[in-house]
């Protein structure tokens, strides 16, 4: 966190809205809760998977010089003597010596606690990574560490990718995974825990190109977030100095997001050079070096790594969708989500709970859940529905009423402007299919009208 920053949403209306709709729940919580683990309810884990498919959509599906990959959590333990992690992932911690809470001494305003201002012990270096074993005996030599960070899977099956996809340079292989870091201090809901999700790219190319490929990444990523609905203001980037970067980067750069809590970074891309290949080439015994047919030479590719955080998105997705709107003196809160991101892509809703409409709108219900997320509510008043529906970030709901019978024509009513247009039951499909991938709402199919309505009933 850098600098302070005009709050927009505040943090605790996230955390509620998240609470009473089932997007996130603390974990654990008939038992006290655990703290920084959460778990993501019906919803969260819609939007979640969302943001995970439109990652995977961009940088693996649609592009020829890239592959996936999912790597095991445990992994050899020579492989964090390589990267570093084992000497050198640790953060300064230091203890209060009255009330006993441990504390970052690197973000530590003055030298006594924050708590109680007792006096703190010296500062040690206290390592990060999460410590299990693996096989029933519980020794040295067994022990084994969760990751703390899916990077180093992909580093270690360079050469197995190489093999068997014949990818030439420059290429990438991405990963999506969990990563477990002990962290001293936590917080802000999801954006600091200990158990997290990364969405992570290593970009292997020829050594000097690295400058063009990085500033390739930089652009490439940062449009990702806006293409995805984030507003461009609330998003920079940010060099990191020489005594910020990590130790295996010889360039850093951020992706911030105005957070409600100030500007943090949601992203990292580096450039590692062939840090992790000469490494991991020189602990485990075997050559990484890659074969360039052009030039005939062997030598060890560089790497640009985009590394995104998956709870980190998910916050900034919503925080930047949240609203609220004042009408007719009661709030209308609202998530303007991405159609793409929107844990719901419609919801049907019947005017009565009489046979006949009910009949239809379960019909159009099980016809549109084939090909999304769809949920269907009959209960209280169509204003409250619409409500309801608004505050998850529902784009469109779809209501059947009587003349629907006589007409076999429903009505689209969409989130943001809630506008409305009348359309043929036999179009709904293929209507809301263009619309959830941006078409205008007042573009219609042939024998639809656009719905006169005076104000939404509440
Ligand atoms: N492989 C490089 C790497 O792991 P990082 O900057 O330490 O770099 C990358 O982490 C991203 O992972 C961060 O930008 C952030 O989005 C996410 N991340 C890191 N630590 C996290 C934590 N404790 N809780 C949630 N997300 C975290």
């Amino acid at each position: 966190m850098t600098e302070q920053a005009p709050i927009k949403v505040d943090m605790e209306k996230i955390v509620s809205l998240c609470r009473r709709r089932g997007f996130i729940f603390p974990s654990s919580e008939i038992y006290g809760g655990l703290s920084s683990c959460w778990d993501y309810g019906p919803l969260g884990v819609e939007l979640k998977r969302n943001i995970k498919e439109a990652w995977w959509r961009a940088v693996v599906q649609e592009r020829d010089d890239m592959v996936g990959l999912d790597a095991s959590i445990l992994m050899h333990p020579q492989i964090w003597e390589a990267s570093g992690h084992l000497k050198g992932f640790a953060d300064p911690l230091v203890e209060c010596k009255s009330c006993h809470l441990r504390w970052r001494s690197d973000e530590l305003e003055n030298s006594n606690c924050p708590s109680c201002g007792g006096e703190l012990t010296e500062s040690r270096l206290f390592n990060l990574m999460f410590k299990t074993f693996i096989g029933p005996v519980e020794d040295e030599a067994s022990v084994v560490y969760l990751r703390p960070e899916t990077a180093q899977g992909i580093f270690v099956n360079f050469q197995n990718v190489v093999n068997t996809t014949r990818k030439r340079l420059p290429f990438g292989i991405a990963q999506i995974g969990k990563a477990f870091r002990n962290e001293i201090t936590t917080g802000n809901f999801i954006f600091r825990s200990r158990e997290f999700e990364q969405m992570e790219i290593e970009f292997f190319i020829k050594p000097v190109t690295d400058k063009e490929w990085f500033n390739y990444w930089l652009e490439e990523r940062l449009n990702w977030y806006v293409k995805l609905g984030i507003k461009r203001e609330n998003l920079r980037l940010r060099q990191h100095t020489k005594e910020e970067l990590a130790h295996y980067a010889r360039e850093c750069y951020d992706i911030d997001y105005l957070f409600p809590m100030g500007w943090s970074e949601l992203e990292g891309i580096a450039n590692r050079g062939d840090f992790d290949l000469v490494q991991h080439a020189s602990v485990s015994g075997k050559s990484l070096d890659y074969f360039d047919e052009e030039s005939k030479e062997h030598f060890l590719p560089y790497i640009i790594e985009p590394s995104a955080g998956v709870d980190r998105s998910t916050l900034a997705f919503l925080c930047d969708a949240y609203d609220e709107e004042l009408e007719d003196g009661e709030t209308r809160v609202l998530l303007h989500f991405h159609p793409t991101l929107a844990p719901i892509k419609v919801a049907v809703l019947p005017l009565s709970r009489q046979e006949k409409p009910v009949t239809v709108a379960k019909q159009i219900y099980t016809d549109l859940r084939q090909q999304w997320m769809v949920s269907y509510d009959d209960a209280q008043s169509i204003g409250r529905r619409y409500r309801r529906q608004d505050e998850i970030g529902t784009p469109f709901c779809v209501t059947v009423d009587f003349q629907s019978l006589e007409d076999e024509q429903a009505t689209i009513r969409e989130r943001d402007t809630m506008n409305q247009i009348r359309v043929p039951i036999v179009d709904l499909k293929t209507t809301l299919q263009a619309k959830l991938e941006g078409e205008s709402l007042f573009i219609l199919p042939p024998g639809g009208s656009i719905w006169k309505v005076e104000r939404e009933e509440r």
